[in-house]
C-alpha cells in the first residue's frame, strides 16, 4: 500500500534470454510515467542493462556492487532518477562464477522494502524485468515470493521464445495456489503485421494455454535508433507510429487488473502443436499441404 492508501501495482516481465523485455518494459514505464504515474523500474538481471535506456543510455550501481563495497546500504544510494522522473534500480549479480543470482534479487528487494522506500517514494508502479528463461528457481522469486502480483510475458511466435513462455507458466500454475503471481498476458513482440503466420501462432498459443495477447509490438528500426541514441522510443520518438503502439500497451496493462493461472501445455502436447503448425506455415506459405503422416 502507498502512503496515501492506493494500492501499488507490482508486475513482472519475463521471456526468453533476448526477446526484447528491457526495451518493452522500458517503453512501458516511460508510457506510464507520460501518463502521471510514479514508476520504479527494477532490473533483476545480473547484466544491469534493465534501465540504461531510461537514463541516456548510462549504467547504474547496483544494488549488490553497492553492498559488495559498502557492507550495507541506504537504498536511496542506489536509486537514480530516469526519463520523467521514473526510478531506476538494478539489483544485478553475484561475483561471476559465485552465489545464486536469484538470492540477489531477494537482497535487492528486502532492502528496499525494509526502508519503506516504496511507500517513501509514493509509487503507483514497480516493474520488475527479470532475466530469460526460468531455468534457475531464484529467477521464480518475484512470482513465488508474492513481490509481483501480476507476470507479463513477452514473445515472439518462434518455437523457442513460446517455449520458454510455456515453462514460465508451469511456474505460475506451480506457485498458484500458495499466493503467487498470476498471469496477465503476452506481449508480443517483433510479431510483423505482414506476416501471414506470426499472428495466428502466438493467437494460438495464447488461446491454447488460456492467456491472452496483451498487444502486438513490430520489429521497428525506430526502436533501433532509439537504443542506439541511449533512449527508449517513447522519449526519443514520442511521434512515432512505435510510440503509439507502446503508449497503447500501457493503457492496457493499466487497466489491467484480471490476472489468471495459465493452462502450460505438456511437452508432448507442445510438440504436437508446433507441428501442427509446421505443416500449416508450409500450406500457407507454398500452398502445398504437408502432414507429418504423408511423409511416413
Ligand atoms: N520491437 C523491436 N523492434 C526492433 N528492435 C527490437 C524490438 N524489441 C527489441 N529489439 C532489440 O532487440 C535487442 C534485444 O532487446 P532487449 O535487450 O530488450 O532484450 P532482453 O529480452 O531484455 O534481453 P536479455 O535477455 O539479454 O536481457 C535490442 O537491441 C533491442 O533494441
Ligand atoms: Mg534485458
Amino acid at each position: 500500500m502507498a502512503k496515501n492508501g492506493k494500492a501499488i501495482k507490482q508486475i513482472a516481465i519475463y521471456g526468453k534470454g533476448g526477446i526484447g523485455k528491457s526495451t518493452t518494459t522500458s517503453n512501458l514505464s516511460a508510457a506510464l510515467a507520460d501518463l502521471g504515474y510514479k514508476v520504479m523500474q527494477f532490473g533483476c538481471d545480473p547484466k544491469a542493462d534493465s534501465t540504461n535506456t531510461l537514463r541516456d543510455g548510462s549504467y547504474i550501481p547496483t544494488v549488490l556492487e553497492l553492498l559488495r563495497d559498502r557492507g550495507s546500504v541506504n537504498a536511496h544510494d542506489a536509486i537514480f532518477v530516469g526519463y520523467n522522473g521514473i526510478y531506476c534500480v538494478e539489483a544485478g549479480g553475484p561475483a561471476p562464477g559465485v552465489g545464486c543470482a536469484g538470492r540477489g534479487i531477494i537482497t535487492a528487494v528486502q532492502l528496499l522494502k525494509e526502508q519503506d522506500i516504496f511507500e517513501e517514494l509514493d509509487l503507483d508502479y514497480v516493474i520488475y524485468d527479470v532475466l530469460g528463461d526460468v531455468v534457475c528457481g531464484g529467477f521464480a522469486v518475484p512470482i513465488r515470493e508474492g513481490i509481483a502480483q501480476h507476470v507479463f510475458t513477452v514473445s515472439s511466435s518462434d518455437f523457442m521464445a513460446i517455449y520458454a513462455a510455456n515453462n514460465l507458466f508451469k511456474g505460475i500454475q506451480k506457485y498458484s495456489n500458495s499466493g503467487g503471481a498470476l498471469l496477465g498476458g503476452i506481449i508480443a513482440n517483433s510479431v510483423s503485421p505482414e506476416s501471414n503466420y506470426q499472428r495466428s501462432i502466438i493467437d494460438d498459443f495464447a488461446a491454447r494455454t488460456s492467456t491472452q495477447i496483451m498487444q502486438y509490438i513490430p520489429r521497428s528500426v525506430t526502436v533501433t535508433q532509439s537504443e542506439l541514441s541511449g533512449k527508449t522510443t517513447i522519449e526519443a520518438a514520442p511521434d512515432s507510429a512505435q510510440a503509439k503502439v507502446y503508449r497503447e500497451l500501457a493503457r492496457r496493462i493499466d487497466e489491467h487488473v484480471d490476472s489468471k493461472t495459465p493452462t502450460p501445455l505438456e511437452p508432448s502436447q507442445l510438440r504436437d502443436w508446433a507441428a501442427e503448425w509446421s505443416d500449416q506455415i508450409l500450406a500457407i506459405e507454398t500452398g502445398e499441404v504437408r502432414t507429418e503422416a504423408a511423409n511416413i
